[in-house]
């Protein structure tokens, strides 16, 4: 049988991965598929750079400098995008599931925000699209929700998904580092891009969470209708206090059905527990925690970045195209989604300010939130000099977030803090 012809637009970190793994198992691949894979064209930015580390798989002459070479060659089944970008790829992908070619994509900011015309094309065109590097990189998350679980009604995901931001709140909790210091940390070691603003603001994390949503709630899920919040204002102060108060800060990705069938979407710092299971998720390591009706509780980990673990759901998809699988569950949203705004949800709160030790101070903090309708569960004020200033933590018992938003900005409006009040949201 024919080889099975696929293009490539991209060519770096991912790309390269997947030129070795399809080159390292093309014998098994082989085996399994009954024919071989033949990569016959790689669109890059700049073909005339030497790329001697992936020489060894495929021959230099497949390079262009034209993404139409790929897109526009009929012998091409596959387009497998893995360049990045937001609008470029709509329109390439668009392009090839119109000439009748798959795709297999790892770029969630594109089917973030385009996601709905990239499946609508490819319906009409009765073809599909593949994305299980999108989200979480090596962890099969996506498949897990299309297939696996189709039996169940998932009820709620809490998640890791930003690589970045994990190893940042690692380094900071266990080496005791700020936020900037730990930050670098994350771009020596290439775990965060020199401009790490995508991921570092929960955007990156809240992408995913949208094309996760996307299956279990069988709906379009505009990525701007789910509250995001990064990591940027925790500080050494926070990781000491939560260790404490027996919590870790970690950056969740949150879906949660509501009795009334109303999904609770949210991306922010949150404190969890020490001791549960996603707390143990730590480095640059991704996990998920999945509750499916029927099933029950699950845990899936593991690398959410890197060229191989990236390349390795890549390649997955790439055999799943030539095998012809389609997802069972994913394509068509069939429902509008009903969600529950931030402002409704209700939470503990970890909140901390610095406040002039004076005498009364602490009193006028807890009547200001009591007068407003939140119980306060605990306060903690080390022992300061009189008059000096001095951090204040107070943790609240359950109470709607927009209470709490609009307390925390009168507060500041009193005069009674020295600096704007942090606040993270505590997950049980
Ligand atoms: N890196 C990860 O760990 C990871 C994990 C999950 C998902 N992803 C996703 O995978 C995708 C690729 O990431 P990456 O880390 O591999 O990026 P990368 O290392 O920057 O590589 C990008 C590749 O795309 C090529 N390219 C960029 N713009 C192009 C254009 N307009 N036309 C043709 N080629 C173009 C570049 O060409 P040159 O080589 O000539 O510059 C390069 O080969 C992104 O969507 C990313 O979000 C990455």
């Amino acid at each position: 049988m024919a080889s099975f012809r696929l293009g490539m637009i991209g060519c770096g970190t991912v790309g390269s991965g997947v030129l070795e793994i399809l080159h390292r198992r093309r014998d098994a691949l082989k085996r399994l598929l009954g024919r071989g894979i033949e990569v016959a064209r790689i669109a890059v930015r700049d073909p005339d750079r030497p790329r001697h580390q992936v020489y060894g798989f495929v021959d230099p002459d497949v390079f262009t400098g034209n993404v139409a070479r790929v897109i526009e060659d009929d012998s091409i089944e596959l387009l497998v995008e893995v360049a990045g970008g937001v609008d470029a790829p709509r329109d390439w992908m668009v392009e090839a599931l119109r000439r009748g070619k798959d795709v297999v994509t790892a770029n969630k900011a594109t089917l973030a925000f385009h996601g709905e015309e990239i499946f609508q094309v490819a319906r009409e065109c009765g073809r599909s699209v593949y994305y299980e590097a999108s989200v979480a990189a090596a962890i099969p998350i996506i498949e897990m929700l299309q297939n696996g679980l189709v039996a169940n009604q998932v009820t709620r995901v809490l998640a890791i998904l930003n690589g970045t931001c994990n190893y940042i709140l690692t380094r900071m909790e266990l080496d005791g580092v700020d936020y900037g210091v730990a930050l670098r940390q994350a771009q020596e070691k290439g775990f965060a891009e020199a401009d790490p603003t995508l991921d570092v603001s929960g955007e990156d994390a809240a992408h995913k969470l949208a094309l996760l949503a996307r299956i279990f709630t069988h709906s379009y899920v505009p990525v701007d209708r789910i509250f995001t919040e990064g990591i940027q204002r925790i500080s050494r102060e926070d990781m000491a206090f939560a260790e404490d108060l027996r919590y870790r800060i970690k950056l969740l990705a949150i879906a949660k059905l509501s009795e009334e069938g109303a999904w609770d979407l949210r991306v922010h710092p949150a404190m969890i527990a020490r001791d549960s299971i996603l707390a143990q998720v730590q480095e640059e390591y991704n996990a998920a925690y999945v509750k499916g009706d029927a099933a029950g509780p699950m845990l899936i980990y593991g690398n959410g970045a890197g060229s191989f673990p990236t390349a390795s759901s890549v390649v997955a998809d790439i055999v799943r195209a030539v095998k012809g699988d389609r997802p069972v569950n994913g394509e068509e949203p069939q429902e509008s989604v009903q969600l529950v705004p931030i402002e409704n949800v209700s939470l503990r709160n970890y909140i901390r300010t610095i406040v002039l030790d004076v005498p009364g101070v602490l009193g006028r903090i807890t009547s200001h939130f009591g007068m407003r309708g939140i119980s306060i569960a605990s306060i903690r004020q080390p022992e300061a000099k009189v008059g000096q200033p001095v951090p204040v933590v107070l943790v609240t018992h359950k109470a709607p977030d927009k209470v709490v938003t609009d307390s925390l900005c009168e507060l500041e409006r009193v005069g009674l803090l020295l600096e704007p009040p942090t606040r993270i949201r505590i997950e049980e």
